[in-house]
């Protein structure tokens, strides 16, 4: 396994790589460490569906706003490093701020991410954290030419916003969206659970239990989203929902849903412990 810490050294690798290997594809990672189940999935569906993987670590400033937690986002380099080496990454870049952001801010590329994808739902409170995001991805994606990236449904909106960028930007990359990864009883993997007492993480179930009713309604042909919401929300009884939305891939709420096109967002707190959990058609 390789491990990069530069943007110069990152280049030439990938440059030498390309040029040896000119039909082997590129599968990308990218994380901000503290490494956990939900990221090894990610690691091996690139495994799976490319010749190599790089796995990128970095805690990006320009997604986290001044009063937000960026100095004890926790960082567990080695840790984060023996997963990788266990999982058999190729590659694993870890930059340090300067190395991402050479140039002072009043000198950066800045992004204005789809205002009517960012500022909604999760970017209601986060002004700037998806211009943040894409920022960074966009110079990963510069950096490491993949033929592939990896990105996790559970964060749905950055997923959705990410795509696109792709598609707007014309970038030569597929975005690979991989399905949330559960505990065996349906609780969605978040570095926050750690933070539920046992009675919280029963409450928390509800959440994914509030889904499956909705799955359950579909299938039986139930197509409103008032009717939908309602029946989640009677299996959420006494548990503090902060949005509950259905909405189509632009995170428009919508009336009917879609086949194919259609999401169930969820945000509730437990505990006072925030969770996100969501549903694609
Ligand atoms: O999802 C994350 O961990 C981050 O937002 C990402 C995509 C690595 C960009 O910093």
């Amino acid at each position: 396994m390789q491990v990069l810490s530069t943007t110069e050294e990152l280049r030439h690798y990938i440059a030498n790589l390309k040029a040896e290997n000119p039909n082997k594809t590129i599968g990308l990672v990218p994380t901000m460490g503290a490494l956990h189940n939900g990221h090894l999935s990610l690691i091996q569906q690139s495994k799976e569906q490319c010749d190599y993987t790089i796995v990128s670590i970095f805690v990006n400033p320009t997604q986290f706003a001044p009063n937000e937690d960026f100095d004890k986002y926790p960082r567990k380099k080695e840790a984060d490093l023996n997963i990788c080496q266990k999982t058999d990454v190729d590659i694993v870049f870890m930059p340090e701020i300067a190395q991402m952001y050479p140039l002072d801010s009043t000198l950066q590329t800045t992004f204005n991410a789809p205002k009517n994808m960012a500022n909604v739902l999760e970017g209601k409170t986060r002004p700037g954290h998806f211009d943040g995001v894409l920022q960074i991805v966009l110079k990963l994606f510069n950096l490491t030419q993949p033929t592939k990236a990896f990105f996790g449904q559970k964060d749905a909106q950055q997923l959705l916003i990410i795509q696109k960028m792709v598609e707007d930007l014309f970038l030569p990359i597929t975005i690979v969206s991989c399905p949330i990864v559960r505990t065996q009883e349906g609780l969605a993997l978040s570095s926050r659970n750690v933070y539920l007492s046992e009675n919280g993480k029963k409450d928390a179930l509800k959440i994914s239990s509030a889904l499956n009713a909705i799955t359950k309604a579909i299938m039986q042909g139930i197509q409103d989203s008032k009717a939908l919401k309602k029946i989640a929300f009677e299996v959420l009884e006494n548990i503090e929902v902060e949005y509950l939305v259905i909405v189509n891939r632009e995170l428009e709420e919508i009336k009917t849903i879609k086949k194919d096109s259609t999401l169930v967002l969820i945000v509730a707190r437990i505990e006072g412990v925030r969770l996100l959990d969501n549903l694609w058609f």
